[in-house]
């Protein structure tokens, strides 16, 4: 049965193989002579190279345990998958030096453990190269010679320990860097020296107990960074100060804070979310510990069992929404959180029936979506609070009448704003000062009382 399957397989991958080469069976594919015999065990990959049709040469789960020297791509492939096998080596001379329209190479759960230098250089025109799930221990300055165009890399889920100064600085264009899941505990100033290109920054699951003030020197244009799952005992406010112009996603999760102090979180002009769960320690967000956010609108606190402190001025923007998680509420004596601007929809539907709902008493009024403004808490039914496409969404027909509302409503408000400031300020325009536009806007102070915390210490909840 094996036989007549090998048997198979030969007949029609040859046919591919000599199909795609527009040669007769035998004179080209010894270029793709990949394979050699492993453990005295015949190696059955040259014929099972084939043609996958978009995704490029399809060598993945092919039971590869070594590769010949030389290997030359067939023109018409950019992306070669190597994927799931059991490489162990990869060399400089792994491909020969006519490979440079190959831009994809994919070497992901192989056996690998040292990159040594040079190794690429005979693929020069490689964009993205995906060395995750192997058991790389060992990566040099030099190890991604000869790739500058490279954009994205993925080292994720691998065995590095340690990282050498200036390992990606080979790399200029790199915009995208996967390091999760190492076991490395330090990044030296340098790592990231010349990577002005750089989008995304995973540093997930690393074992990181803190971060080099340098650090993102030079990463200018880093938009997302994932810190979350480190052992991180602080915010690393000064490494993060670097990335304030660029950085619109920062995941700090899963680490060992206490305390979120004042400007922890700072000056972050373009940031849009942050996330902050799973904090299994911290026990106080304080005042002004993101600051300057601005362009926040995506604030996650889950799964903070010890939270007892949580200030409201935290940054300018109004609660909508109040995470199920965020406090154990059987154990909040009393909450007031008027004057925020509730959104009642299904994520707030937890709220009808749990013990939130008998602390706020009347003071909860919905102001979001529009069809519940202005409803109290006590009149709407559970039923109310659902998430409905349309609530965003209004129907084609009414846009220009939504349009023209808009443009009428932003007006009429920035008028309104400015003579209502101007009136109570006598100045319409001054330098950035956090304080006075905080207390210019009308805020609300919330007792809550932790009575699990020990010295019976009134806990507040500040919500502007
Ligand atoms: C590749 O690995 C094999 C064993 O897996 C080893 O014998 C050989 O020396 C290695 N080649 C290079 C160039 O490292
Ligand atoms: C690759 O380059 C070598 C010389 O560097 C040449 O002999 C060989 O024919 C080339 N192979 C292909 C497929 O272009
Ligand atoms: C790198 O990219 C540039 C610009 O896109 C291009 O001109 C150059 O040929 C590329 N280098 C290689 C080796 O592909
Ligand atoms: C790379 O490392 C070697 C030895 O570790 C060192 O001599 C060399 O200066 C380094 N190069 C760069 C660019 O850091
Ligand atoms: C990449 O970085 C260079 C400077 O090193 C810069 O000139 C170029 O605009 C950057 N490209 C992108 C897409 O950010
Ligand atoms: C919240 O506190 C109550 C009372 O101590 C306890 O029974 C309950 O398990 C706690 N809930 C959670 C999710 O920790």
């Amino acid at each position: 049965m094996r036989g007549f399957l090998t048997a198979l397989c030969l007949a029609s991958c040859s046919l591919h193989v000599a199909a795609f080469l527009g040669f007769p069976w035998g004179s080209a594919e010894s270029d793709w002579n990949l394979c050699a015999s492993v453990d005295g065990r015949p190696c059955d990959c040259p014929d099972d190279v084939f043609e996958a049709d978009r995704a490029g040469l399809d060598c993945s789960y092919r039971d590869i345990g070594y590769l010949h020297d030389g290997a030359v791509v067939p023109l018409r492939f950019k992306k070669v998958d190597l994927s799931n096998n059991r490489l162990r080596n990869f060399t400089a001379t792994t491909f020969s030096s006519n490979n440079s329209h190959v831009t994809e190479l994919d070497m992901a759960a192989n056996l690998l453990s040292v990159i040594p230098p040079n190794a690429f250089v005979n693929l020069p025109g490689l964009l993205k190269l995906d060395l995750s799930n192997n058991e790389i221990q060992i990566i040099t300055n030099d190890s991604f010679n000869g790739i500058a165009n490279l954009s994205s890399l993925d080292l994720s889920h691998n065995k590095l320990h340690v990282f050498e100064a200036n390992t990606f600085m080979l790399l200029p264009r790199l915009q995208r860097l996967q390091l999760k899941y190492n076991p490395v505990n330090f990044l030296p100033d340098s790592l990231f020296t010349g990577l002005f290109n750089l989008t995304h920054l995973d540093l997930t699951h690393l074992q990181l107990v803190a971060l080099h003030n340098e650090l993102f020197t030079d990463t200018t244009s880093l938009e997302e960074l994932s810190l979350a799952f480190n052992e991180l005992g602080s915010v690393p406010t000064k490494a993060l100060f670097k990335l304030s112009p660029s950085l619109k996603v920062l995941d700090l999760s899963g680490n060992l804070f206490t305390e979120l102090t004042s400007y922890s979180i700072y000056n972050m002009k373009r940031l849009h979310e942050l996330y902050l769960r799973q904090l299994i320690y911290l026990k106080a967000i304080d005042d002004y510990a993101i600051n300057e956010c601005n362009n926040l609108r995506n604030l996650e606190l889950q799964l903070l069992p010890r939270i007892s402190f949580i200030s409201s001025r935290l940054s300018y923007t109004r609660l909508e929404t109040l995470p199920e998680g965020l406090l154990n509420w059987t154990l909040v004596k009393s909450l007031e959180l008027s004057h925020n601007q509730w959104r009642c929809d299904c994520h707030m539907a937890w709220i009808k029936g749990s013990p939130v709902e008998k602390l706020v008493g009347e003071n909860f009024y919905c102001s979001l979506p529009n069809r519940l403004r202005g409803s109290p808490l006590s009149q709407l039914k559970e039923e109310d609070f659902v998430c409905k496409a349309s609530d965003d969404y209004p129907d084609p027909k009414q846009w220009g009448v939504v349009a023209v509302l808009l443009l009428v409503g932003v007006l009429a408000s920035i008028t309104t704003v400015a003579f209502l400031f101007y009136r109570r300020n006598g100045f319409l325009c001054r330098k950035t000062d956090n304080y006075s536009q905080l207390k210019a806007a009308s805020r609300e102070t919330i007792t809550v009382v932790d009575s699990s915390a020990v010295s019976n210490t009134d806990a507040e909840l500040n919500v502007a």
